[in-house]
């Protein structure tokens, strides 16, 4: 959740300042690049050295810098643009005050309210002070303009009363915004089934009819998919790929009968369906108990059909919205939208064998999305993991928007 975000951590003048170099240290621990924007009362709680080594980045206080001779200013407007999510923590009364209020007399407030990103707002001070009404208001309006509080604990102060008003621990404090960043996600709480790779249909024990699909273009939407916060069952056929993900499970399987049985499994309860596989269509009508010798000049094999695994969940769809893909060679848009309506889905992926880098095997694609009002959005050549973001991007608009 937190790695490659930026993330700007405010600090005010409280005792509890001391926690935040345990607060930076979690952050860069779950790969995030932290800057640290220090008030100039934290800073006699909290040593701006201290934050700059464990941060990586210098620590900042003031709107003006000098360096070798020459003053310049820090940009709050940049800092804010640059933050993936603020935390402000320890938030005194008197900073949330002056944030509830609009009052912008130093660079946190400056940078605060230049800023889009979601803001995390960690209170700290003693009892009575929490449970003052002018700190309830200030609470409040912060919650009201879209800010997430991070409730205060209950424990020992500084001040040796104890009460209310201990700021969240630094754990506490990491989960609270992952699981926030979690509940924003466009599919969080949904479930995602995808089927990808090849199949293999078993000749004898040791040959088989397959494919060169890689499973590239499926592992790349469970993975979109995992990433918005969905709950993914990535059916496979044979590939070397691999994905790490906790959202993602993963369930091997090797023939198209195999994958038909496992999809069966987990259809019911998904909201989003893409058949991304390229299963076969025919398989050997017997498989031979032992090793085929060869001995004529000719060997025959008898095929039968396989059952067609996304027409067979079209049959049966009741909330799923369901995706397809067709690859096609001539009429691709007519055969595309002939696919959608027979197997009655609600958007089909083409590409086309005539764009050059589209299709099986390669890490690119050119993909069209047609949806059933024969709404057809084309994309240029990119790479598969970009493709899936469009892909989900398409669906999550008609879905969910
Ligand atoms: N598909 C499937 N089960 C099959 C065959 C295909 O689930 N037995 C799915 C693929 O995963 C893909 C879509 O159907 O999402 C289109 O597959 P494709 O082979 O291009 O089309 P077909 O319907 O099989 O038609 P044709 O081969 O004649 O083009």
């Amino acid at each position: 959740m937190l790695n490659g975000k930026n993330v700007l951590l405010g600090v005010t003048g409280g005792i509890a300042a001391y926690k935040t170099t345990f607060l930076v240290r979690l952050f860069i621990k779950a790969g995030a690049n932290v800057k640290v924007i220090l008030t100039d009362s934290a800073s006699s709680f909290v040593s701006p050295l201290t934050l700059a080594t464990l941060s990586k980045n210098p620590v900042i206080s003031n709107f003006v810098k000098s360096e070798e001779n020459t003053i310049a200013w820090n940009n709050h407007v940049e800092f804010g643009l640059w933050a993936d999510l603020i935390l402000i923590a320890p938030a005194t009364a008197n900073t949330m005050s002056k944030m509830a209020s609009g009052t912008c007399d130093n660079l946190l407030l400056a940078t605060y309210l230049s800023a889009k990103c979601p803001v995390f707002v960690a209170p700290a001070m003693d009892l009575d002070m929490y449970k003052h009404p002018s700190t309830k208001s200030s609470l409040d309006a912060l919650a009201s303009f879209g800010n997430n509080i991070i409730p205060a604990t209950s424990g020992e102060l500084a001040s040796g009363l104890h009460g209310e008003g201990r700021m969240a621990e630094p754990e506490d404090i990491i989960e609270f915004i992952k699981k926030q960043l979690v509940s924003g996600l466009s599919l969080s709480g949904k479930k995602v089934l995808i089927t990808a790779g090849p199949t293999y249909e078993a000749i004898d024990p040791v040959r088989f009819i397959g494919n060169h699909s890689s499973g590239l273009m499926g592992f790349e939407l469970a993975r979109t998919a995992a990433n918005l916060g969905a709950e993914v069952y990535l059916v496979t056929g044979p590939t070397h790929l691999i994905i790490a993900h906790n959202n993602v499970h993963v369930i091997n399987v090797v023939s198209a009968d195999d994958m038909y049985h496992s999809t069966q499994m987990y259809f019911e309860n998904a909201d989003i369906v893409i058949c991304a596989a390229a299963v076969a269509d025919y398989r050997p009508k017997s498989v031979a108990e032992q090793k085929i010798k060869k001995s004529d000049e000719n060997l025959t094999l008898e095929l039968v059909k396989n059952r067609d695994i996304l027409m067979t969940l079209g049959e049966h769809k009741k909330n799923q919205y369901l995706v397809g893909f067709a690859l096609e060679t001539e009429n691709e848009v007519q055969n595309a939208i002939g696919k959608l309506k027979r197997k009655n889905l609600d958007a089909i992926v083409l590409n086309s064998m005539q764009d050059k880098g589209a299709g099986f095997g390669g890490t690119t694609n050119k993909i069209s999305f047609i949806d059933t009002n024969s709404t057809i959005t084309a994309f240029e050549l990119k790479t598969k993991a970009e493709v899936a973001v469009d892909i989900f991007n398409e669906i999550i608009k008609r879905r969910y928007a």
